[in-house]
């Protein structure tokens, strides 16, 4: 069984290097794994919670795009896509946001950080704090549940977000599952073993101490970044300690282990503080050279940019879409076309019928599917050009006129005036076919 790994990257800011050795390394040569099916994609709906700079938020998803192609993610193994370039996503947060318990929500940390100082300023405890930000983990949740994640890996101030996603999903299964797990409840992923940089003056590299190193800025930039990394003041010919330095923590999340040991032999025998920066400059520089050039070759380029990321939206939509449209059946949201039916068999106990679901392929296309009393989908029917003729074919299936069932490797089709208008899936062996025929049978039957 393949693995359904799904991670969100914000984008209000310009990657650097503590974000590529612990988030962006990791996940890119996870998404190679042969079991691994990996969904990565923009935040950017989340971006504008904390931004209301457009001209950021778009450089920000230009770069950060550029950023992970240019590093080799593979998009034809991966889905890599702007959350913005889902419609279903903000309609699966408002399902979600009805079954959410604002009591769960009041509890997530970033909301109630920023409660806490309103409190402590005196001021009015909302004071300054959007629906976005409430609303925050909710969203997430959509973009988990989804595409049915089993694992998320994120940072550890994530963690609760993971959790809510879980609870929001449960709860939605619960009220509307029918006995069926309509959401993968999600696992968050700590990675371990992943770097933590330091960066230029010890701390944390992160954006907000402004220490942070440059990814893919010139290779001028990176030198002198580099150059200002803070060390201690011995002086060349005395013995440096390694493990208190962070230049050798930097070193070390990007170097072999014999080059990391010929590295700390070297600083223990007095390497001069200038020569061990050009090291880890010449160790930067090979490792990022390569990725740099594709970088800024990408960057110069946004049209084709855009066009790999509708590719990956219209990827991701293949799931989301035909999901979304089991997701609306379930809460109540339904064609009235399958609503005959429905009024004709009212002996029937909700729930435990047969039913219809209408939905639009990615290619904008109507579709429908029979689901048997179970969720077992039981056909598929064809693409229709428009709603009017799938509803139309849709109508004849459940008007009681006999059923033309035929046969076909394996699985049957169901023919109407000589045309197969939709097709069972494959079955294991004849007896579970004719065991489904039946079924499709009864569920079609006229209903008295
Ligand atoms: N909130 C995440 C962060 O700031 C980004 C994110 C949005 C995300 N949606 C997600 C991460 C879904 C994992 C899964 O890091």
């Amino acid at each position: 069984m393949t693995t359904r790994i799904l991670t969100g990257i914000t984008t209000t800011g310009t990657p650097h290097l503590g974000n590529y050795a612990g988030a962006i390394r990791p996940a890119i040569v996870a998404s190679r794994a042969a079991d691994a099916d990996s969904f990565y994609f923009l935040a950017d709906y989340h971006a504008l919670i904390k931004c209301d700079d457009p001209a950021r938020i778009q450089r920000s998803r230009l770069e950060i795009a550029a950023t992970w192609l240019a590093l080799g993610l593979d998009t034809d193994k991966a889905t890599f896509y702007r959350q913005s370039d889902i419609p279903e996503i903000p309609e699966l947060c408002w399902l979600l946001t009805c079954v959410a318990g604002k009591g769960l929500l009041n509890r997530a940390h970033a909301y109630k950080a920023s409660v806490d100082k309103n409190v402590e300023q005196g001021e009015d405890p909302d004071a300054g704090i959007t629906m976005g930000l409430f609303s925050y983990p909710v969203l997430m949740a959509a973009d988990i549940l989804m595409f049915n994640a089993h694992k998320v890996p994120v940072g550890r101030d994530q963690i609760q977000h993971v959790e809510m996603a879980r609870d929001i999903g449960q709860r939605f299964n619960h009220l509307f599952g029918n006995g069926k797990e309509l959401f993968t409840l999600p696992e968050a992923v700590i990675e371990e073993d992943v770097a933590t940089l330091p960066g230029l003056d010890g701390r944390k590299m992160s954006k907000s101490y402004h220490n942070t190193i440059p990814l893919f800025g010139t290779a001028k930039q990176l030198k002198d970044a580099v150059a200002r990394i803070v060390t201690d003041s011995k002086l060349p010919g005395e013995a440096k300690d390694a493990d208190s330095s962070h230049l050798f923590t930097l070193y070390q999340a990007f170097a072999a282990p014999a080059q990391q040991a010929e590295f700390r032999a070297e600083l223990e025998s007095g390497l001069a503080w200038g020569e061990a920066k050009n090291r880890l400059y010449q160790l930067l520089e090979s490792q990022l050279g390569e990725a740099r050039e594709r970088y800024n070759a990408l960057i110069s380029k946004p049209a084709d940019l855009e066009d790999i990321l509708l590719a990956g939206a219209a990827k991701a939509r293949k799931t989301a879409t035909p999901f979304l449209g089991e997701l609306r059946e379930a809460v109540g949201l339904r064609s009235f076309r399958s609503q005959a039916i429905n009024t004709a068999g009212e002996k029937k106990k909700a729930g435990k019928s047969a039913r219809f679901v209408s939905f639009r392929d990615e290619d904008g296309s109507f579709r429908f599917r029979l689901l048997d009393a179970a969720g077992e989908q039981l056909l598929l029917s064809k693409s229709f050009a428009d709603g009017k003729a799938a509803g139309m074919v849709n109508k004849r299936l459940q008007s009681g006129e006999a059923l033309d069932v035929r046969e076909q490797d394996g699985a049957f089709g169901v023919w109407l005036d000589d045309e197969c208008v939709a097709q069972s899936p494959a079955f294991a062996d004849g007896d579970a076919r004719e065991a489904a025929i039946t079924r499709l049978r009864e569920a079609l039957a006229p209903q008295d």
